[in-house]
C-alpha cells in the first residue's frame, strides 16, 4: 500500500483540509507515513497570506526532492491548498519534478489523483478549477489517527471562501466566494463526532460570521422551511444564520463545548452577543481580529467597522461574559501607515488588554488592492514597530496570565503536550492551554484543577482537590 506523508502550512482551515485528505486518503488503503523519508508520496499543504509562508513550503519542495530522488527514486510530490490555488502551473515550471498542483476547491479528488500518478496513468496533473459544492467535501475525519488514541476536539468547516475583501488579503481569490453548507449537514457531522468521543467541536472557516448569508431565499419566494436554519417568518426578531447554526449545534446531547474560528468583528451582532449569554456550551472565548486601531487605516484596509464600534463589541462581550478570553490579530505596517496611526493600534491594545495577540508584518500579496498603494513602508520600520507591539503584547498577556495563579479553572483534556509527552494538556473555557502531570486516564475528562505558576501563554496546574 501507498505512504502518504502530509505537511501543513498556515490556519486551522489548512489543518482541517490535510486531515479531511488524509482520512480519504486512508479509507482507500494508503497508509500515513511519519515524514517524507519513508514516505512514497509527499503533499505539502501551502499558505499564501504572507510571503514567508510562501517560501517556506516551496524551499521545504525544493530539499524534499533533491533528498527523494537519491533516496527514494519515484517519490510522489504535490502542492495543495492556498499556494497551489493562486500559482497553478507555475508551480510545475518552477519545480518540474512536481507531479500534482491540487486546488483548494478539489481536495475530494486527491485520492483519484494520486491513484493515478502511481500507476503512471497520467504524468503531472494540476487542477485549480472552481468545484460546485466543494463547501459538503471536507467530511472525513482521522479521529482515531496515527496515535490511535481518541479525539477528544474536533473542526468542522462549515463554509468556504470569504468575500469580504480586505485589500492586504489573498484569501477570497485563493479559497473563492462564500460557499455555506446547511445546518443539518453540519450538524449531521458534529452527531456523529460526539457519538465516536468528540466533547469540543470548532466551528470553522475564513468568515465564520457570514455563514450562510449568501444562500438566504429570495425574499419574493414563498414562505418555506429555511435551507439554512429555522425561525423565518414567525414575527419575531430572527437571528442569524450562524447563530442559528450554533443554537442547532447546542442542542446535540454529549457535546460539551462549542468554539469557532474565524469571525469578524462586524459579524458581532446583539444577537451573536446574546448567544454567549445564553447557551453554556459556548465557550468563553473570542478572536476578533481587529488589525489595527486607527480608523484611516481601518477603512484603507476595507475591514468595515470602526476603532470604536469594534470597542463597543468588546464591551458588550465582556458585559455578556465577564471571563471571557480575548485574542486578535493585528498588522503593522499597512501601506502608508503613521507613527500616529500605530499608536492608535498600541492604544487600542492597551484599551482592550487583550490576553494574546498574534502579530503580522504586512507582506505585499499579488493582485491585491493594498499591493499597489502608495507609501509601502520599509521593512526596518515594520521591523521597529512590530518589535514594539509585541513588547507591549507581551506585558499584557503575562498580567492577564498571572491573574489566573491561585484560581480553580475547568479544562477539558485533550491528550500529553506536544512540548513535553510527560505532561497532559487542557484547555480552559477561556481559552488558556493548562499544563499539568497527568496520565492517558485524564484524556477526555473535563476537569478542575488549580493553577500554580504561569510560562509564556500557558499556565501549570495541579489537580485540584474538589469538595464533595
Ligand atoms: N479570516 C481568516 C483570515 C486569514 S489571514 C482567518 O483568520 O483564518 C489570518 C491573519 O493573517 C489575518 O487576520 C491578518 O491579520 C493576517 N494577514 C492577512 N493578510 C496579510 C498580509 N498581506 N500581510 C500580513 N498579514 C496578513
Ligand atoms: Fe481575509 Fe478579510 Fe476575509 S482578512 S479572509 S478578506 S475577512
Amino acid at each position: 500500500m501507498p505512504s502518504v506523508y502530509i505537511k501543513t502550512y498556515g490556519c486551522q482551515m489548512n489543518e482541517r483540509d490535510s486531515e479531511a485528505v488524509a482520512a480519504q486518503l486512508v479509507a482507500k488503503g494508503y497508509t500515513l507515513a511519519a515524514s517524507e523519508h519513508v514516505a512514497d508520496v509527499v503533499l505539502l499543504n501551502t499558505c499564501s497570506v504572507r510571503d514567508n509562508a510562501e517560501q517556506t513550503a516551496l524551499n521545504k519542495m525544493t530539499a524534499v526532492i533533491g533528498l527523494g530522488k537519491k533516496e527514494r527514486p519515484g517519490q510522489i510530490y504535490g502542492f495543495m491548498g492556498c499556494m497551489a490555488q493562486s500559482r497553478g502551473k507555475e508551480l510545475i515550471d518552477r519545480l518540474p519534478d512536481v507531479d500534482l498542483v491540487l486546488g483548494t476547491q478539489k481536495f475530494h479528488r486527491a485520492a483519484e489523483y494520486l491513484d493515478d500518478l502511481l500507476a503512471r496513468r497520467r504524468e503531472r496533473i494540476v487542477d485549480t478549477s472552481e468545484e460546485q459544492g466543494s463547501e459538503g467535501t471536507i467530511k472525513e475525519h482521522l479521529l482515531n489517527g496515527a496515535a490511535k488514541e481518541k479525539s477528544v476536539t474536533a473542526f468542522v468547516s462549515i463554509m468556504q471562501g470569504c468575500n469580504q475583501y480586505c485589500t492586504f488579503c489573498i484569501v477570497p481569490y485563493t479559497r473563492g466566494e462564500e460557499r455555506s453548507r446547511t445546518i443539518p449537514d453540519i450538524v449531521a457531522e458534529c452527531r456523529q463526532l460526539v457519538a465516536q468521543g468528540v466533547k469540543e467541536i470548532t466551528l470553522l472557516g475564513q468568515i465564520v460570521t457570514s455563514y450562510g448569508r449568501r444562500n438566504t431565499p429570495h425574499p419574493a419566494s414563498p414562505p418555506s422551511p429555511h435551507p439554512m436554519g429555522r425561525g423565518q417568518g414567525e414575527g419575531r426578531p430572527v437571528n442569524t444564520p450562524f447563530v442559528q447554526l450554533i443554537e442547532a449545534v447546542h442542542e446535540i446531547e454529549g457535546l460539551e463545548r462549542i468554539r469557532f474560528t474565524s469571525p469578524h468583528p462586524k459579524g458581532y451582532g446583539d444577537d451573536l452577543v446574546a448567544a454567549y449569554a445564553r447557551l453554556p456550551k459556548l465557550v468563553e472565548s473570542a478572536h476578533l481580529p481587529v488589525q489595527s486601531g486607527s480608523d484611516r487605516v481601518l477603512k484603507l484596509m476595507h475591514r468595515g467597522y470602526t476603532r470604536a464600534r469594534f470597542l463597543e463589541i468588546i464591551r458588550k462581550l465582556r458585559a455578556a461574559r465577564p471571563g471571557i478570553g480575548l485574542t486578535s490579530d493585528i498588522i503593522v505596517g499597512f501601506p502608508g501607515e503613521t507613527e500616529a496611526d500605530f499608536e492608535q493600534t498600541l492604544s487600542l491594545c492597551r484599551e482592550v488588554e487583550f490576553d494574546n495577540a498574534y502579530l503580522f508584518k504586512y507582506s505585499q500579496r499579488k493582485d491585491t488592492p493594498a499591493a499597489a498603494m502608495p507609501d509601502q513602508l520599509p521593512e526596518e520600520l515594520i521591523e521597529e514597530r512590530h518589535a514594539r507591539l509585541l513588547e507591549l503584547v507581551n506585558e499584557i498577556g503575562k498580567r492577564k496570565y498571572e491573574t489566573f495563579v491561585g484560581r480553580q479553572v475547568r479544562i477539558l483534556v485533550e491528550g500529553p503536550s506536544k512540548k513535553n509527552e510527560a505532561r497532559m494538556m487542557g484547555r480552559t473555557p477561556c481559552n488558556k492551554l493548562v499544563l499539568f502531570d497527568g496520565g492517558e486516564r485524564h484524556r477526555g475528562q473535563l476537569m478542575d484543577v488549580r493553577v500554580t505558576r504561569t510560562g509564556l501563554f500557558t499556565l501549570y496546574g495541579d489537580p485540584a482537590i474538589v469538595n464533595l
